[in-house]
């Protein structure tokens, strides 16, 4: 059911069945307890209200580890307001709960379609947010589409925004940025396109890169995405990873993770990569390593992260072998070219198995598409687990209260996470897992500050 407006007692919400609650909120709480640096903070939050009286919009996978997210933001005075990064990755369950047990905002729906999306975009924007958190870019995007008067942009021109962004005059889009503090980016793919819009000269307040924090993308986007990729693989398809021809397009942090994970199953891994110095530290990592035109011909499982489009492209699909399976583990629904694909075949048969499409070559050879070539991971299993969620979101929490406690002090670009913040989380986690390590003696800190020790 589709409530757009807030009914009484409820925060504003459009998520599909507030009955589902009692089953996402065990999963929310499942989840808090592998999340003990987030829970810390949210403990903290709680007392000292550093958002107090801020408006928040968040554009994140509803998912129950965001659930905590938005449960430590709104113990620390936010009034949030959350939508879907991706169209798959919703979990109607944790939607449901976080409006009816939590009293925070939600407009999500899992599988719905692009107007429905960006229709949650213009509902985030309407609650003008004095900061922003994106999972790529969408929400930061959507304003400075809006601010340049830019509407056919808008989501690859979504009626529902452009309806809603006609209605501001040119004055009021030029002051659309006034009163946003900052943002807050969770992934690689958005840090590359703001960084963009900075070097455009269009990025119109501070943006702290929290994906590109030692406690974030050394571990989300390895062991993170290295497990769920592969969790999603197999409870979509069942499949076999010992023996099996696993090719993983893109050697960075997340191709590392996926590659080092499928290896650890028994797959014989074969890595493609653009980048010389990648493709090098891939083959002595020990993955084979070549053209994917070589690799399309050989591998049994394909598996994009790179962030770039047509990775799997309509030369390659002719040359894979019948039975091939594809997916996508990077942000966007754009490294396979299924457009391409569709093209070569008589026939797609859906549901093959639950998150499974067969495509029929017109040659009569099948290829299984996974996940709809959005996030496997997400669209097919659960995301990462919460406890290395736990300290991407610490990451997020602490970004946001270093970006309100700097307001106005940082300039209209993209900023690191502070390094103190990072070693608080690791710290934390450390702590957390019953872990100890040495300090150095005074001599050897003596031996690292100075330069006049010789050898
Ligand atoms: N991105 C990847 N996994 C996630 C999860 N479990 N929750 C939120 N965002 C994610």
């Amino acid at each position: 059911m589709i409530v757009a407006n807030a009914s009484i007692g409820m925060p504003k919400h459009d998520v599909a069945d507030l009955a589902l609650a009692a089953k996402g909120k065990k999963r929310i709480l499942w989840a808090d307890q592998d999340m003990p640096v987030l829970t810390a903070i949210r403990e903290r939050f709680e007392i000292e209200k550093p958002l107090a009286g801020l408006r928040m919009s968040a554009c994140l996978h509803v998912t129950a580890e965001t659930a905590n997210l938005a449960r430590t933001l709104k113990a620390g005075g936010a009034d949030l307001l959350l939508i879907a990064s991706n169209p798959l990755s919703t979990q109607d369950e944790v939607a449901a709960s976080l409006v009816k047990d939590f009293g925070i905002g939600v407009a999500a729906i899992h599988g719905e379609d692009g107007m429905s999306y960006y229709k949650h975009v213009a509902m985030a924007l309407e609650h003008q947010p004095h900061i922003t958190m994106d999972d790529g870019a969408d929400l930061v995007s959507a304003m400075v589409f809006i601010a340049l008067d830019k509407l056919e942009k808008l989501g690859g021109n979504q009626k529902p925004v452009q309806d809603w962004a006609s209605k501001f005059t040119s004055a009021q889009r030029k002051t659309l940025f006034e009163g946003v503090i900052g943002s807050m980016e969770e992934t690689t793919t958005g840090v590359i396109r703001l960084r963009a819009m900075e070097k455009d000269g269009v990025l119109k307040f501070p943006v702290i890169a929290v994906n590109d924090a030692a406690t974030k993308h050394l571990f989300d986007n390895r062991y993170g995405t290295g497990q769920s990729t592969l969790d999603g693989v197999i409870r979509a398809t069942n499949t076999l990873l010992a023996g099996k021809k696993v090719v993983v397009s893109g050697y960075g942090y997340c191709g590392k993770g996926v590659a080092s994970r499928a290896r650890g199953m028994g797959s014989l891994v074969i890595v493609t990569e653009i980048n010389p110095v990648a493709a090098l530290e891939a083959a002595m990592d020990g993955f084979a390593v070549m053209t994917m035109a070589e690799a399309a011909r050989v591998g049994d499982i394909f598996i994009t992260v790179t962030g770039n489009k047509h990775i799997l492209g309509a030369e390659h699909f002719p040359l894979m072998k019948t039975g091939a399976m594809v997916c996508n583990s990077g942000h966007f629904d754009i490294e396979i070219d299924l457009k391409a694909l569709e093209a070569q075949c008589t026939e797609i048969i859906p549901d093959i198995r639950h998150e499974v499409e067969e495509y029929r070559m017109k040659s009569g050879k099948k290829i299984f598409v996974i996940g709809h070539g959005r996030l496997v991971n997400l669209a097919a299993a659960e995301g990462h687990p919460a406890s290395v969620m736990d300290m991407s979101f610490a990451t997020q929490a602490l970004a946001t209260e270093y970006c309100v406690k700097n307001q106005g002090k940082l300039s209209n670009s993209v900023h690191p996470v502070p390094v103190e913040v990072e070693n608080y989380i690791a710290t934390a986690k450390l702590a957390s897992m019953g872990v100890s390590i040495d300090k150095m003696t005074a001599d050897q800190v003596s031996y690292t500050t100075s330069w006049e020790h010789g050898t």
